[in-house]
């Protein structure tokens, strides 16, 4: 069977129109069907795996044995289309758009500002309209699950739920009230003249959600559903066929004579394994015809469920049943309904299979364990008849295999009713709270003897101690027969420890915490079955405290800014939150990103071939078979490049394509360009690259420093005199953190397309980067052609945050060259691994110090070493290390302070910029010393910092004057707003009344500077066009990467040209508009473009002020119309001269910045000590940017900017095999902040009455600082940390590094627990990752 062989024609529908497919391939996923064949881009590519949610679209379909439709959402990249036949689907076009009528959810989330880049909108859409279909009046508890497994780098979550909270029955409500903490609670510290407070939006607005709006489910469809004479259905494709059988006998058959053949049912394991491994399954089966995989009997000892059934289905079954019994039978029923709410997310659960869950054999999957601990059983069919198997520990043999024989197909699964005195329950630690595969998980159950404590029988599995589940069974026979109680646990956990044992190097790493996690998760049973016995009246024992789940409920939060004066213009759009100006488009998927320009004739995709090798040279490279395969056009080599072979930045050279040498896994070598994105990835896989290893490759900063390998320059800067004032403090302290780096993670991957314009060697190429200037000369340095050959075109970018700023001209090169030597369009996106892998992220650093401070807690002398971990190329480096030593001060006046910074040279890939550009290693390095000093003095740190900030009129290290006044009153306000003072007594008190848990709270200043230190930077044109019928266009140098830079030009323009907004366009940004432009980047897009656009905008009004005059109460359009025959030229250019900031690292002075942003943050954290565990449930940030231009928009970059520094110090870890090769290259292994991570109430204050002469309208730059104050979070986890350690007898500082992980904050509590870990001697082994 093959492509060719006539198949059968699979149908289904998409937003109500029939789509038909003869040629159906089953390799094709919704998602490329969707963008490339029917062009319906308002779909996303995020991952490619199912863990962002940028690709959700909802799916329909007709169950005739019931006879209702079910709707729900799916991640269209990993659904076949060959498992659609039958199903409607709805995208983000089908509910609404633009032309027609907006969808309520779309309006919502727009007008609630929870789009900024747009990119994750139409996946966040779709997850709320697929809860919607089933639920108009969702929970908030419904709405974070819809969510969960939606990513949004942009927005912090907050904007988006508040957007989706009005669709809520009790709209303001958190809805636990009368529960706990409920938001009504706490109303009157907000709600003084709440009315008169200005609001972000208003709900009164919104659209009504009216359900009989919505498409039809198609009537066509149930008539197939319902006829009688199903068929079996065959698809053949490229290299790939599908079977659907239709009943359990031909599957059986099916399945017998192609044993290899995956039942494919949600993709969800076999997906990721062919897309990710290159795994090939010549034949697929798809059972999901079969009835009798869905069929749920209940019997008198439980309940049968169909293996075929969906994890989602699993759960309500299960959450229908367990009322219905006496708590006592349904332990496991809700053990499950725990563990399944905790399982990836709401799209995957949709269609993840429960008999698919179990034959994937995970090493740590959820169910199993529970399953397993909890006797359930499978029938399994095969041609050889049916039989019943236990799953128990000889039912999970290794990694992905179960004791059944390969034809063996399970129907369904056992889950028995539990008795009186039996108890289960499921528990799990992972990375992030929720879509986040478990680092430890486990089943327990335990069965008394008639009320008594003595234990008849036991039963515990983990998941994540193994290559598959596995069982405690030696545990288990230490308690069994015995009295539950301290000695016999206190056995089994000694038991537990010689059992469960992983070597040091065992895959995954974080062998410690995984150990300990057994040890704990054992003892938080044995806690919550102590709490039942107890209930029963079985034992009378004084308990330990209980354990309750971490507070979860995200409560309405505040965002406070200032009125616009009462005599402002109402015209006037200048300080108000006006809506990002694409946020509809982007809620209705109408907003064009890079890969959504439609494909022009003969386009070539290319693919990048890269560096397995960190240090080695390239003996040969063989591009001979990927040449001969299908659809390959040809292999880019360097050979090829008619130009500079090197990308030239701030002096600085990078090379395009590794031609003899590589010096890190991921170094590009070759790019490979083919008809479609699949032949191309194909040809890149089948190019063939010999190496010799070079000696002794570098990756960590001690590996630098060992052996002295630094880019230069390195710099030093120093006021008064360290080694004096060493001599005369009251207390010396050395220390040393540790901060881990960060990718980008932009939702929309780097994408480019270059398209040659067919004569006179020119190039116009649409580029998703933040510097088209920089774009446009690599193109033409690369090709050899002047720069007026080439322009460079960004209408928007789905995030950048400095990821897009200098790598993109690289691969923007690349693509040209390939357009150049085919004479085609090339389209080049990178897949999400891809991009991870050679682009670079943040950089690591190593901070090492030495302070010296008296008893009252001044600070007398610092010396802080910063090393960075540059990677394999200088890029941006010598600029971070610069911002790094500019930023060492902070808030604070430390009379001697001496700082170096290097930027180490590794093998590893080149890192690059990332938004606040080495100010957020910097400053922890500074506050985590200072937090040393508050212990050892045993001072709170708030007051430790409070003496040595700088009052009155002060001077910065480098000689730069300013006034600390707002700095001081951001501290203030933030100490009030917070009510920190009673706070910080609450916590103490709670940490007293608790043992494993425990409460931090910290409060931590910023002072930022704005604007680039390099002069020449620091400028901005802008180009304005009205065109007769008096509509304006407005270009300027700034791109839109969901900052909002295009809405405030359009305030700009509005105010200086006194005309709404509505008049005003802005289409792209391009280097033939507005020439030589600096980056959009160092919080300096307004400050700068806002300038130029002024500029222009004041030059047009000017001219047409004879016109006005001569007609005074005249249209705009009027006086636009009478300039045209006068013949007034109605186009200007702006431009705006910056200010001519410098720094002299020779004299180590200057004026580095126009200005600084101030703000201080509090936060709140609750530590689960026995898993690291934590939630946020408060976070109040106070800043002073001046008289914002909009407030939305600035707000939303606060909490953005808030979030991603949360993640950054506590959540994101990049991790490196010990050969250089990133393991973390999608959302599955790494882990940005999700829904689960927003604070519970999160308030943002922006500073009233403050003003800035230095920048427009007396705004001040917000993009970058507030991603420091994320490492508020770490400071209240290090908080609760020390209590938990104090319990413990543990006093003095202590090492965390960052980011505070659940595994480094859990082991730095010392529990009892983790002291029993015994710990490998360093250098005793190789361990599985390595430390940057
Ligand atoms: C982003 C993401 C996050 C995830 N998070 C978690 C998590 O937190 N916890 C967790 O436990 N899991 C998690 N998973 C794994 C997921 O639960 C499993 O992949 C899923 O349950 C497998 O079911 P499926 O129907 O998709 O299997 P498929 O991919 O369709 O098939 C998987 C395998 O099972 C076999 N199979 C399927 N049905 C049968 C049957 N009836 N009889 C015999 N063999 C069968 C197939 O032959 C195939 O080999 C996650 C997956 C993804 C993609
Ligand atoms: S693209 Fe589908 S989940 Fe990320
Ligand atoms: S708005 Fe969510 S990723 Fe940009």
């Amino acid at each position: 069977m093959s492509a060719g062989t006539e198949g059968d024609t699979l149908c289904f529908f998409i937003n109500g129109k029939k789509v038909t497919e003869n040629h159906a391939d089953p390799e094709t996923m919704l998602l490329s069907f969707l963008r490339e064949k029917l062009r319906l881009t308002g779909t996303k590519y995020g991952c490619g795996g199912g863990g962002c949610g940028a690709c959700t679209v909802m799916v329909s379909r007709y169950q005739p044995a019931t006879k209702t439709i079910i709707h729900y959402a799916v991640n269209a990249c990993l659904l076949p289309i060959c498992q659609l036949h039958g199903a409607a689907v709805t995208t983000v076009e089908g509910i609404g758009s633009t032309k027609t009528r907006i969808h309520p959810v779309q309006e919502r989330i727009a007008k609630a500002h929870g789009s900024q880049c747009g990119f994750c909108t139409p996946g966040m859409v779709m997850s709320m309209y697929a809860l919607l279909r089933n639920k108009p009046q969702p929970s908030m508890e419904d709405i974070t699950q819809a969510l969960a497994g939606n990513l949004c780098r942009c927005t912090g979550y907050r904007p988006i739920v508040d957007g989706c909270r009005t669709f809520c029955q009790e709209a303001n409500c958190c809805q636990t009230n009368g529960g706990g903490d409920c938001c009504l609670d706490v109303k009157d510290e907000t709600d003084e003249q709440d009315d008169e407070k200005p609001q972000l939006f208003n709900k009164d607005e919104f659209l009504p959600l009216d359900p009989t709006q919505e498409l039809i489910f198609p009537p066509e469809l149930i008539l197939m559903a319902e006829s009688s004479n199903l068929k079996t259905l065959t698809f053949y494709g490229e290299r790939t066929s599908w079977v659907s059988p239709t009943s359990l006998d031909e599957l059986v058959q099916l399945r017998s004579s192609n044993p290899k053949a995956p039942l494919v049912m949600g993709n969800t394991n076999i997906g990721p394994d062919m897309k990710f491994k290159g795994v090939l399954h010549p034949l697929i089966i798809s059972p999901t015809r079969v009835l009798e995989l869905f069929d749920v009997t209940q019997t008198a000892q439980g309940v049968w469920v169909g293996a075929g059934c969906s994890l989602s289905e699993v759960q309500s079954l299960l959450e229908k049943l367990a009322p219905q019994f006496p708590e006592e039978k349904t332990e496991l029923f809700r053990a499950l309904i725990r563990q399944l709410r905790n399982l990836g997310s709401q799209q995957i659960r949709n269609v993840a299979s429960l008999g698919g869950n179990i034959m994937s054999a995970y090493p740590n999957s959820d169910l199993n364990p529970v399953l397993a601990a909890g006797n359930c059983k499978v029938s399994v069919v095969s041609n050889g008849g049916r039989r019943e198997v236990h799953l128990n520990q000889d039912f999970f043999v290794s990694f992905g295999k179960t004791v059944l024989k390969p034809e063996e197909i399970i129907v369904s699964v056992f889950i028995p009713f539990t008795r009186e005195g039996e108890f289960v329950s499921a528990l799990r630690q992972a990375p992030r709270k929720e879509g986040a595969f478990a680092t430890v998980t486990t089943g327990m159950r335990v069965f008394f003897s008639e009320r008594s404590r003595v234990v008849q029988e036991v039963s515990i599995y983990y998941g994540g101690m193994g290559p598959t589940t596995v069982s405690a069974a030696k545990t288990c026979a230490a308690i069994v027969s015995k009295p539950w109680d301290d000695e016999t646990l206190g056995r089994a956990y000694d038991v537990l420890l010689d059992e469960l044992v992983l070597p040091p190097s065992a895959p995954g790493g974080k062998v410690e915490f995984r150990r300990s996690l057994t040890l704990s998760l054992l003892f938080k049973f044995n806690l919550e079955v102590l709490q039942k016995l107890r209930e029963m009246n079985v034992i009378k024992d004084e308990l330990p405290e209980r354990i309750r789940p971490l507070p979860r409920d995200i409560q309405p939060s505040l965002q406070e800014y200032q009125h616009v004066s009462k005599d402002q213009s109402a015209q006037d759009p200048v300080g108000r939150p006006i809506m990002h100006r694409s946020a509809i488009s982007q809620a209705t998927g109408e907003a064009v990103y890079c890969d959504d320009i439609p494909r022009t004739d003969g386009e070539l995709f290319m693919a990048v071939v890269t560096s397995s090798r960190a240090h080695a040279k390239i003996t040969s490279l063989d591009v001979s078979e990927a040449l001969r395969l299908p659809g390959v056009v040809d292999v880019i080599t360097a050979k090829d490049i008619p130009g500079k072979k090197v990308r030239t930045v701030f002096g600085y050279d990078e090379e395009l394509l590794a031609e003899s040498q590589v010096s890190c896994v991921g170094q590009m070598i070759c790019a490979v360009v083919a008809d479609t994105k699949a032949h191309a990835k194909r040809g890149a896989a089948a190019v063939k690259i010999s190496y010799e290893d070079l000696p002794d490759p570098v990756f960590t900063a001690e590996d630098t420093i060992e052996k002295s390998s630094f880019f230069e320059p390195r710099r030093v800067i120093w006021r008064g005199n360290v080694t004096e004032a060493f001599k005369t403090v009251d207390q010396l302290h050395e220390g040393e953190i540790r901060m881990g780096g960060q990718e980008h993670f932009y939702m929309e991957t780097q994408s480019m397309l270059v398209v040659p314009v067919g004569e006179e060697t020119e190039f116009k190429a649409y580029v998703s980067t933040q510097w088209p200037t920089l774009t446009q000369d690599a193109i033409a340095d690369t090709l050899n052609i002047p720069s007026n050959r080439v322009t460079c075109h960004v209408k928007r970018m789905g995030g950048a945050f400095g990821g897009k700023v200098t790598k993109t001209s690289i691969l923007a090169s690349i693509t040209a060259v390939a357009a150049l030597k085919t004479s085609r369009a090339v389209r080049f996106v990178l897949e999400r691994g891809d991009d991870m892998l050679i682009t670079g992220a943040r950089h690591p650093v190593l901070g090492r110090y030495k302070v010296g401070f008296m008893m009252d807690g001044s600070i007398v002398a610092a010396d802080i070493q910063y090393y960075t971990n540059a990677g394999n190329s200088i890029d941006e480096s010598t600029l971070v290390v610069e911002k790094i030593l500019l930023h060492m001060d902070n808030a604070y006046n430390i009379p001697n302070l001496h700082g170096r910074a290097s930027a180490c040279r590794t093998n590893l890939p080149s890192n690059t910029a990332f938004r606040g550009f080495g100010v957020p290693q910097s400053i922890m390095i500074v506050e985590n010393m200072i937090n040393d000093v508050a212990v050892l003095l045993g001072r709170p740190a708030d007051q430790i910092r409070e003496i040595n900030m700088y009052k009155g009129p002060s001077v910065t290290h480098y000689k730069m004057e300013f006034s600390p006044e707002n700095m001081l009153r951001c501290w203030d306000d933030c100490k009030v707003k917070s009510d920190f003072s009673a706070r910080r007594k609450a916590v103490d008190q709670f940490n007293q009344q608790n043992r494993w848990k425990k409460r931090g709270i910290a409060i931590i200043p910023i002072k930022y500077g704005i604007a680039f230190a390099e002069s020449f930077l620091n400028q901005a044109g802008a180009l304005v066009h009205v065109y007769k019928d008096g509509s304006v266009l407005v270009t300027h140098g700034g791109t839109e990467m969901g900052q909002g830079i295009h809405t405030k030009m359009q305030q700009v323009a509005s105010r200086e040209l006194h005309i709404p907004t509505s008049k005003i366009y802005i289409s792209e940004t391009s280097t033939n508009t507005v020439p030589n432009t600096c980056p959009s980047a160092a919080s300096f897009g307004t400050d700068a473009n806002g300038m130029a656009v002024k500029n222009a905008c004041m030059i047009l009004y000017q001219r047409l002020e004879p016109i006005r005059q001569k007609n005074p109460k005249g249209s705009w359009e009027s006086w636009i119309n009478a300039a045209y025959f006068e013949k007034i030229s109605l186009s200007a250019t702006g431009f705006y001269r910056g200010p001519d900031l410098y720094m002299d690292w020779d004299k180590m002075e200057g004026q580095p910045y126009a200005y600084f942003t101030y703000a201080t943050c509090c936060c709140e954290v609750e530590l689960d000590c026995l898993t690291g565990d934590y939630r946020t449930v408060r976070t109040d940030i106070v800043v002073d940017i001046g008289r914002s231009v909009n407030p939305s928009v600035d707000i939303g970059q606060i909490e953005g900017a808030f979030m991603q520094g949360l993640g950054l110090y506590t959540l994101e870890e990049l991790k490196f095999s010990p050969s250089g090769l990133l393991y973390t290259r999608g959302p599955s292994q790494y882990k940005i902040p999700a829904v689960c991570d927003v604070p519970l109430r999160f308030n943002v204050y922006l500073l009233p009455d403050s003003s800035n002469p230095h920048a427009i309208y007396s705004s001040k730059g917000i993009g970058e600082p507030i991603v420091f104050l994320g490492s508020t979070v770490f400071f209240a986890i290090k908080d609760a940390v020390a209590a938990a350690r104090s319990d413990s007898g543990l006093v003095g500082p202590f090492s965390l590094d960052s980011p505070a992980t659940p595994e480094r904050a859990c082991l730095a509590c010392a529990s009892p627990f983790t002291k029993k870990i015994p710990v490998s001697k360093p250098g005793s082994f190789k361990p599985w990752a390595l430390n940057i």
